[in-house]
Protein backbone atom coordinates (compact mmCIF):
# COMPACT_ATOMS: atom_id res chain seq x y z
CA UNK A 1 0.00 0.00 0.00
CA UNK A 2 1.07 3.39 -0.66
CA UNK A 3 0.78 6.09 1.53
CA UNK A 4 0.53 9.52 0.16
CA UNK A 5 1.45 12.51 2.37
CA UNK A 6 -0.58 15.85 2.06
CA UNK A 7 1.23 17.69 -0.50
CA UNK A 8 1.65 21.32 0.13
CA UNK A 9 1.22 23.10 -2.31
CA UNK A 10 2.72 26.88 -2.34
CA UNK A 11 1.03 29.83 -4.22
CA UNK A 12 2.85 33.13 -5.16
CA UNK A 13 2.80 35.96 -2.96
CA UNK A 14 2.80 39.62 -3.27
CA UNK A 15 4.41 41.57 -0.05
CA UNK A 16 5.73 44.84 1.30
CA UNK A 17 8.48 45.35 2.81
CA UNK A 18 10.56 48.22 4.27
CA UNK A 19 14.37 48.40 5.12
CA UNK A 20 15.14 49.02 8.84
CA UNK A 21 17.10 51.41 7.77
CA UNK A 22 16.32 54.38 10.61
CA UNK A 23 15.44 51.50 13.29
CA UNK A 24 16.76 51.85 17.27
CA UNK A 25 15.28 50.77 20.20
CA UNK A 26 14.28 54.70 21.39
CA UNK A 27 11.25 53.80 23.46
CA UNK A 28 9.73 50.66 25.19
CA UNK A 29 5.82 49.60 23.85
CA UNK A 30 6.43 46.20 24.53
CA UNK A 31 8.33 43.73 26.74
CA UNK A 32 10.91 42.72 24.58
CA UNK A 33 12.09 46.51 23.46
CA UNK A 34 15.27 47.76 26.03
CA UNK A 35 16.02 51.33 24.97
CA UNK A 36 19.55 50.64 27.15
CA UNK A 37 20.26 47.88 24.72
CA UNK A 38 22.54 48.62 21.34
CA UNK A 39 21.29 48.37 18.17
CA UNK A 40 23.75 47.10 14.94
CA UNK A 41 21.96 48.67 12.33
CA UNK A 42 24.36 47.78 9.89
CA UNK A 43 23.54 43.79 10.91
CA UNK A 44 20.05 44.49 11.40
CA UNK A 45 19.46 45.30 7.12
CA UNK A 46 21.97 42.36 6.38
CA UNK A 47 19.39 40.75 7.74
CA UNK A 48 16.29 42.03 6.67
CA UNK A 49 18.24 41.99 3.19
CA UNK A 50 18.22 38.42 3.72
CA UNK A 51 14.94 37.95 4.01
CA UNK A 52 13.38 39.86 1.02
CA UNK A 53 15.98 37.76 -1.26
CA UNK A 54 14.72 34.66 0.27
CA UNK A 55 11.27 35.82 -0.48
CA UNK A 56 11.88 36.90 -3.89
CA UNK A 57 14.17 33.33 -4.73
CA UNK A 58 10.91 31.52 -3.44
CA UNK A 59 9.40 33.02 -6.08
CA UNK A 60 7.39 36.12 -4.61
CA UNK A 61 7.06 40.05 -5.56
CA UNK A 62 8.30 41.97 -2.94
CA UNK A 63 7.52 45.98 -2.88
CA UNK A 64 9.77 48.01 -0.98
CA UNK A 65 8.22 51.22 1.01
CA UNK A 66 11.10 53.97 1.91
CA UNK A 67 12.02 54.40 5.88
CA UNK A 68 11.15 57.34 7.18
CA UNK A 69 12.88 59.81 9.42
CA UNK A 70 11.73 59.46 13.31
CA UNK A 71 9.62 56.41 12.85
CA UNK A 72 12.17 53.47 13.93
CA UNK A 73 9.30 50.61 14.07
CA UNK A 74 8.51 51.31 10.21
CA UNK A 75 10.71 48.34 9.28
CA UNK A 76 7.72 45.82 10.94
CA UNK A 77 5.78 46.60 8.18
CA UNK A 78 2.89 44.08 8.97
CA UNK A 79 1.18 46.69 11.22
CA UNK A 80 0.45 49.41 8.43
CA UNK A 81 -2.73 47.58 6.90
CA UNK A 82 -4.65 44.60 6.67
CA UNK A 83 -5.53 43.19 2.82
CA UNK A 84 -8.53 41.11 1.86
CA UNK A 85 -9.45 40.52 -1.75
CA UNK A 86 -8.14 44.02 -2.99
CA UNK A 87 -8.97 46.04 -0.46
CA UNK A 88 -6.75 47.20 2.10
CA UNK A 89 -7.89 48.06 5.75
CA UNK A 90 -5.98 51.24 7.00
CA UNK A 91 -4.14 50.50 10.23
CA UNK A 92 -4.73 53.22 13.42
CA UNK A 93 -1.78 52.74 16.22
CA UNK A 94 -2.47 52.51 19.49
CA UNK A 95 1.07 54.26 20.59
CA UNK A 96 1.90 58.00 19.57
CA UNK A 97 5.38 57.14 18.26
CA UNK A 98 4.02 54.89 15.51
CA UNK A 99 1.33 56.73 14.41
CA UNK A 100 2.84 58.51 11.80
CA UNK A 101 3.33 55.07 9.98
CA UNK A 102 -0.24 54.57 9.32
CA UNK A 103 -0.05 57.83 6.88
CA UNK A 104 3.23 56.26 4.63
CA UNK A 105 1.18 52.58 4.06
CA UNK A 106 -1.92 55.25 3.34
CA UNK A 107 -0.17 56.70 0.58
CA UNK A 108 1.29 53.41 -0.34
CA UNK A 109 -1.89 52.08 -1.31
CA UNK A 110 -3.41 54.83 -2.96
CA UNK A 111 -0.24 55.10 -5.37
CA UNK A 112 -1.23 51.24 -6.43
CA UNK A 113 -4.61 52.21 -6.55
CA UNK A 114 -6.15 50.04 -4.04
CA UNK A 115 -9.92 50.55 -2.60
CA UNK A 116 -8.78 51.44 0.86
CA UNK A 117 -10.99 51.88 3.88
CA UNK A 118 -9.98 54.54 6.64
CA UNK A 119 -9.75 53.06 10.22
CA UNK A 120 -11.96 54.24 12.74
CA UNK A 121 -10.70 52.05 15.69
CA UNK A 122 -7.25 51.46 16.56
CA UNK A 123 -6.09 48.37 14.78
CA UNK A 124 -2.17 47.24 14.03
CA UNK A 125 -3.02 45.88 10.73
CA UNK A 126 -1.45 42.17 10.04
CA UNK A 127 -0.15 42.63 13.37
CA UNK A 128 -3.39 41.81 14.78
CA UNK A 129 -5.28 40.38 11.64
CA UNK A 130 -4.78 37.26 9.66
CA UNK A 131 -6.76 35.47 6.97
CA UNK A 132 -7.72 32.30 6.28
CA UNK A 133 -9.06 32.24 2.42
CA UNK A 134 -10.23 28.70 2.80
CA UNK A 135 -11.15 28.27 5.87
CA UNK A 136 -15.25 28.03 6.47
CA UNK A 137 -15.88 30.01 3.42
CA UNK A 138 -13.16 32.33 3.57
CA UNK A 139 -12.43 33.67 7.99
CA UNK A 140 -10.59 36.78 9.12
CA UNK A 141 -8.79 35.97 12.81
CA UNK A 142 -8.67 38.92 15.36
CA UNK A 143 -6.34 39.64 18.33
CA UNK A 144 -7.45 41.99 21.22
CA UNK A 145 -6.23 42.72 24.53
CA UNK A 146 -2.97 44.77 23.92
CA UNK A 147 -3.00 47.31 20.71
CA UNK A 148 -6.28 46.35 18.58
CA UNK A 149 -9.82 47.06 20.04
CA UNK A 150 -12.08 44.69 19.90
CA UNK A 151 -14.38 47.50 17.91
CA UNK A 152 -12.07 47.69 15.12
CA UNK A 153 -12.86 43.46 14.31
CA UNK A 154 -16.29 44.54 13.78
CA UNK A 155 -15.50 47.69 11.75
CA UNK A 156 -13.17 45.05 9.87
CA UNK A 157 -16.11 42.49 9.47
CA UNK A 158 -18.27 45.49 7.89
CA UNK A 159 -15.80 46.55 5.47
CA UNK A 160 -14.24 43.14 4.33
CA UNK A 161 -17.18 40.93 4.52
CA UNK A 162 -15.83 38.00 6.00
CA UNK A 163 -16.68 36.69 9.03
CA UNK A 164 -13.89 37.65 11.81
CA UNK A 165 -12.81 35.86 14.74
CA UNK A 166 -11.98 37.87 18.09
CA UNK A 167 -9.32 36.47 19.85
CA UNK A 168 -8.32 37.36 23.39
CA UNK A 169 -4.23 37.52 23.81
CA UNK A 170 -2.99 37.72 27.66
CA UNK A 171 0.18 37.25 27.83
CA UNK A 172 2.37 40.45 26.99
CA UNK A 173 5.08 38.77 25.79
CA UNK A 174 2.72 38.02 23.40
CA UNK A 175 0.78 41.45 22.53
CA UNK A 176 0.65 41.21 18.94
CA UNK A 177 -1.42 37.96 17.25
CA UNK A 178 0.61 37.65 14.81
CA UNK A 179 3.42 36.49 17.53
CA UNK A 180 1.24 33.87 18.84
CA UNK A 181 -0.27 32.70 15.84
CA UNK A 182 0.17 32.42 11.67
CA UNK A 183 -1.53 30.98 9.10
CA UNK A 184 0.34 27.85 7.25
CA UNK A 185 -2.06 27.89 4.06
CA UNK A 186 -5.26 28.69 3.17
CA UNK A 187 -6.96 26.35 5.92
CA UNK A 188 -4.78 26.05 8.37
CA UNK A 189 -2.48 27.52 11.23
CA UNK A 190 -0.02 26.95 14.13
CA UNK A 191 -0.54 28.75 17.34
CA UNK A 192 0.56 28.68 20.56
CA UNK A 193 -2.50 28.20 23.06
CA UNK A 194 -1.00 29.78 26.16
CA UNK A 195 -1.21 33.17 24.45
CA UNK A 196 -4.60 33.26 24.46
CA UNK A 197 -7.58 33.46 27.34
CA UNK A 198 -9.39 30.07 27.95
CA UNK A 199 -12.35 30.93 25.68
CA UNK A 200 -10.09 31.40 23.04
CA UNK A 201 -8.14 28.62 23.18
CA UNK A 202 -11.40 26.44 23.20
CA UNK A 203 -12.34 28.50 19.96
CA UNK A 204 -9.03 27.78 17.94
CA UNK A 205 -9.27 24.37 19.35
CA UNK A 206 -13.22 24.14 17.74
CA UNK A 207 -12.39 25.72 14.41
CA UNK A 208 -9.05 24.86 13.96
CA UNK A 209 -8.31 20.79 14.76
CA UNK A 210 -5.44 20.12 12.91
CA UNK A 211 -3.43 23.18 13.89
CA UNK A 212 0.69 22.56 14.57
CA UNK A 213 0.43 23.42 18.04
CA UNK A 214 3.19 25.27 19.15
CA UNK A 215 4.35 25.10 22.79
CA UNK A 216 5.98 28.22 24.92
CA UNK A 217 9.93 27.51 23.91
CA UNK A 218 8.42 27.75 20.23
CA UNK A 219 6.73 30.79 20.81
CA UNK A 220 9.76 32.84 22.43
CA UNK A 221 12.09 32.36 19.77
CA UNK A 222 9.22 33.98 17.83
CA UNK A 223 8.60 30.79 16.28
CA UNK A 224 5.20 31.77 15.36
CA UNK A 225 5.92 35.02 13.60
CA UNK A 226 6.40 33.56 10.51
CA UNK A 227 5.37 34.08 6.65
CA UNK A 228 4.14 30.83 4.66
CA UNK A 229 3.01 30.57 0.99
CA UNK A 230 1.07 27.28 1.86
CA UNK A 231 4.74 24.97 1.59
CA UNK A 232 7.77 27.20 2.30
CA UNK A 233 7.35 28.51 5.86
CA UNK A 234 10.07 31.27 6.44
CA UNK A 235 10.62 31.40 10.31
CA UNK A 236 13.26 32.65 12.66
CA UNK A 237 16.37 30.67 12.86
CA UNK A 238 15.66 30.40 16.12
CA UNK A 239 12.54 28.43 16.16
CA UNK A 240 14.14 24.93 15.92
CA UNK A 241 11.56 22.77 17.64
CA UNK A 242 8.44 24.60 15.37
CA UNK A 243 10.90 24.00 12.79
CA UNK A 244 10.95 20.29 13.46
CA UNK A 245 7.30 20.19 14.00
CA UNK A 246 6.65 22.15 10.52
CA UNK A 247 8.67 19.39 8.57
CA UNK A 248 6.16 16.26 10.38
CA UNK A 249 3.41 18.11 9.05
CA UNK A 250 4.54 18.36 5.35
CA UNK A 251 5.84 21.81 5.15
CA UNK A 252 9.55 23.09 4.25
CA UNK A 253 10.94 25.15 7.04
CA UNK A 254 13.09 27.97 5.60
CA UNK A 255 15.10 29.30 8.66
CA UNK A 256 16.22 32.98 8.26
CA UNK A 257 18.48 35.14 11.11
CA UNK A 258 16.55 37.77 12.13
CA UNK A 259 18.38 38.61 15.65
CA UNK A 260 18.75 42.81 15.32
CA UNK A 261 14.81 43.11 14.85
CA UNK A 262 13.77 40.86 18.00
CA UNK A 263 15.02 43.73 20.08
CA UNK A 264 12.11 45.66 18.72
CA UNK A 265 10.29 42.99 19.86
CA UNK A 266 9.46 41.24 16.30
CA UNK A 267 11.23 38.60 13.48
CA UNK A 268 9.51 37.45 10.17
CA UNK A 269 6.05 38.50 9.92
CA UNK A 270 6.34 41.74 11.53
CA UNK A 271 8.83 42.70 8.33
CA UNK A 272 6.51 41.70 5.76
CA UNK A 273 2.79 42.70 4.72
CA UNK A 274 0.95 40.10 2.58
CA UNK A 275 -0.89 42.42 -0.50
CA UNK A 276 -3.99 40.29 -1.39
CA UNK A 277 -5.64 41.80 -4.34
N1 LIG B 1 8.27 47.63 18.35
C1 LIG B 1 7.08 47.32 17.60
C2 LIG B 1 5.85 47.57 18.44
O1 LIG B 1 5.90 47.30 19.62
C3 LIG B 1 7.13 45.91 17.13
C4 LIG B 1 6.00 45.56 16.22
C5 LIG B 1 6.06 44.13 15.78
N2 LIG B 1 5.17 43.90 14.73
C6 LIG B 1 4.29 42.88 14.65
N3 LIG B 1 3.60 42.75 13.58
N4 LIG B 1 4.11 42.08 15.66
O2 LIG B 1 4.84 48.04 17.98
Amino acid sequence: MVIVKDERMSRKRTYLMCPPERFTVAYAINPWMDTSAPVDVELALKQWQLLRETLARLGHTVHVLPAEDGLPDMVYAANGAFTVDGTAFGARFRYPQRAAEAEAHRAFYAEQGWAYVEPTEINEGEGDFAYLPDAYGGMILAGYGFRTEPTAHSHAQEALGRPVISLQLVDPRFYHLDVALAALDDKRITYYPGAFSAGSQRVLAQLFPDAVVADEADALAFGLNLVSDGRNVVLNSEATALAAKLTSAGYTPVPVELGELKKGGGSVKCCVAELRR
